[in-house]
């Protein structure tokens, strides 16, 4: 898996890539800076916790680095002597390396754009306001390295590929790794409000809210331990999660092929006897 990435241009002028691997760019189309920024770094509320004056953060399929980027640029905006501690996580070195190449990170102000250019060539850094781990390998096992650490992040950025594509990062099994990663108070952030990872939160003993759309109606997800944080889901979006759509995927052993995570999910859809997804909305249509 050695290829090279071109960049191509999103809504808001910032650049992405695209996957021919899972057939999808790596940020919405409406902005790729916009989507660090709205669905990670404001919904993990860092600006306001930047004043504790020190941080974790789990930035899970690092990709480009843009969530880590908005992440720091939000804190050091809001208090330039918090220190942060990053573990990322990613599968392919040729992602982040071709950011760089690309000058793709000049987008964010220094020294981030410096930091995380060393972070990618050396794997680690150690400053006095930045501490870093960028590990390659698949996360489903890397994930391990971080609870052998044990790591507990303030804020976790959860953003694979979607789960139509990347079923191996929204499994139950994996979900529960992530939410062991997350602090009693600490907030995970995801684009996603797929049905079947929002499962695989509630299992892992999180409480989930809506982040707010940004770009497209479907809102992402946020999820804490920590029940004072968010307000609840609409009585509609709980009864989504009563639907085929919420089975969520398995993959017992954190090793299984897509197709065989894909297989387990639709054998489990077929005996579940739950509302399609397709009648949920149609009722919802009629109320509305
Ligand atoms: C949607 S992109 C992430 C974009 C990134 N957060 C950013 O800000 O640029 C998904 C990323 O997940 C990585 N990935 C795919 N499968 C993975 C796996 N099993 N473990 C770790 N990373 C994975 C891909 O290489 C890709 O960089």
């Amino acid at each position: 898996m050695s290829q090279q990435f071109d960049p191509c241009i999103t809504e808001d002028g910032s650049y992405t890539f695209f996957s021919e691997e899972f057939g999808q760019t790596f940020h919405s189309r409406y902005g790729a800076r916009a989507e660090s920024i709205f669905k990670y770094a404001i919904p993990t509320l860092l600006a306001d916790r930047a004043s504790r004056g020190h941080l974790r953060l789990l930035d899970i399929c690092y990709g480009l680095g843009y969530n880590s980027a908005a992440a720091l640029s939000a804190i050091w905006r809001s208090n330039p002597n918090c220190t942060v501690e990053i573990i990322a996580l990613e599968l392919d070195r040729t992602v982040p390396i071709s950011a760089i190449e690309h000058h793709l990170l000049a987008e964010w102000e220094e020294p981030i754009s410096q930091l995380l250019t060393r972070l990618v060539q050396a794997e680690t850094i150690d400053t006095p306001k930045c501490q870093a781990q960028l590990i390659f390998g698949d996360a489903r096992q890397t994930i391990d390295l971080v609870l052998d650490q044990s790591f507990q992040a303030d804020a976790i950025f959860l953003d694979p590929f979607s789960p139509l594509s990347c079923p191996q990062l929204w499994t139950v099994e994996f979900i529960d790794r992530v939410a062991r990663c997350c602090a009693a108070d600490g907030i995970i952030a995801t684009y996603s409000c797929a049905a079947a990872a929002r499962t695989a939160m509630i299992q892992a003993g999180l409480l989930i809210a809506d982040s707010l759309p940004v770009g497209r109606k479907a809102p992402g997800t946020i999820a804490s331990f920590d029940p004072v944080q968010f307000p609840p889901l609409s009585q509609q979006e709980l009864e989504h999660l009563q639907t085929r759509a919420a089975i969520p995927y398995r993959d017992p052993t954190l090793s299984d092929s897509m197709a065989s995570i894909v297989n387990r999910r639709e054998l489990e859809q077929d005996h579940c006897g739950w509302e399609t997804t397709s009648q949920w909305k149609k009722r919802w249509r009629a109320v509305s």
